[in-house]
């Protein structure tokens, strides 16, 4: 089947077109168009996204990539319109919405709504790859960082959470203490390459014995530890904020393959996009003997390609969610 996506959850607003085949048994996608447009620029120099401004561009930028799509060669034909319901912005889901809606009704195609966190747990699936169970998957985006673990494609158990700050935000919330722009994440690992990590943050919970994370404390470390050390460069705070994160991270999920007998390890959601994240996770996995996942670049941020993966094993497995925006939905 074709699969018209939406995603507008955020400050990306996406639409993919993708083949699915092959069943809950055997899942197999081709992605025929992945379009992203950002909005970066706007949101930057407010430090963060303003739910409304994205409310607005998603506004704007819909039919924008709509007639892309179409530019492109590809006769709207899908046999399903997937968009994500939650979780996310509230306003910013509702423009995908109400947008997904009206196009169903134009194309009289059937409609489905999506948990965004399952396009992320999913993404990975983009591969045609074949995941070994049991899984650990680690999904880490701006606003989650869960560990599951998973017994099939449909069947998983929520090991851990974060307790307050996700790992994304925590990127984030960093990257503006050291001056740098908005999305952190990939400008705290950009100047890290070039630092040392010499400064000794606190790994928090890593050696609690259960799956949950927290990142607000080392945030606040490193705010105190910038202000009373103004000639430690920012690229050694960097490397040094980030590996901790990267310990933690990685520490709690090969904790979990180990106690749970994993025979992969699948990484997903926006932080999934750190190189230093995927290379530890990647060498420790391999010293577990279990296989290990992350999807291509394109897909580990926001992209509308994951929602139409989540969106046909839902289909198969007959599952209906709301059409409604639904800000705390969870995995
Ligand atoms: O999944 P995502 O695109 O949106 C949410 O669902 O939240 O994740 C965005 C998060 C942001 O916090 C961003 O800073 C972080 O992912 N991120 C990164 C990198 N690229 C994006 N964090 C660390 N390293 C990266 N290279
Ligand atoms: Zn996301």
């Amino acid at each position: 089947m074709r699969i018209l996506s939406i995603e507008t959850s955020c400050d990306e607003t996406a639409m993919a077109l993708v083949g699915a085949s092959g069943g809950l048994r055997a899942p197999k996608f081709k992605v025929f168009k992945n379009i992203v447009l950002s909005q970066i620029a706007v949101h930057r120099p407010f430090g963060g996204v303003v739910p409304n401004l994205a409310k607005r561009e998603h506004m704007k930028n819909l039919p924008k990539i709509l007639k892309a799509l179409v530019a492109s060669g590809y006769t709207l034909n899908p046999d399903l319109i997937a968009v994500t319901v939650g979780p996310g912005l509230e306003p910013a889901l509702w423009q995908g919405i109400e947008f997904a809606k009206d196009l169903a009704k134009k194309l009289k195609k059937p409609l489905i709504g999506v948990n965004h966190m399952e396009g992320h747990l999913y993404s990975n699936i983009l591969k045609n790859i074949r995941i070994e169970f049991p899984a650990i998957s680690l999904v880490v985006s701006g606003g989650h960082t869960i560990l599951l673990k998973l017994d099939s494609l449909t069947k998983w158990k929520k090991l851990g959470e974060t307790r307050d700050d996700a790992a994304g935000e925590a990127y984030d919330k960093v990257a503006r203490l050291l001056d740098l722009p908005y999305p952190g994440g990939p400008e705290i690992e950009k100047i890290a390459k070039s630092g040392y990590p010499i400064v000794k943050f606190p790994r928090p919970m890593l050696k609690d014995q259960n799956y949950d994370f927290s990142f607000s404390g080392l945030k606040t470390a490193v705010l105190y530890y910038v202000r009373d050390n103004n000639k430690t460069s920012r690229a050694d705070v960097a490397a040094s904020f980030q590996q901790a994160v990267v310990d933690v991270l990685v520490g709690k999920t090969i904790r979990a393959a180990r106690v749970y007998r994993a025979k992969s390890i699948l990484l997903c959601g926006g932080v999934s996009a750190n190189k230093y994240l995927q290379k530890n996770l990647k060498v420790a996995a391999s010293n577990l003997g279990a296989d290990f996942h992350v999807p291509a670049f394109e897909f580990n941020t926001d992209n509308a390609a994951m929602i139409a993966t989540a969106a046909y094993i839902q289909h198969l497995r007959k599952k209906k969610l709301p059409m409604l925006a639904n800000s705390n939905l969870n995995l």
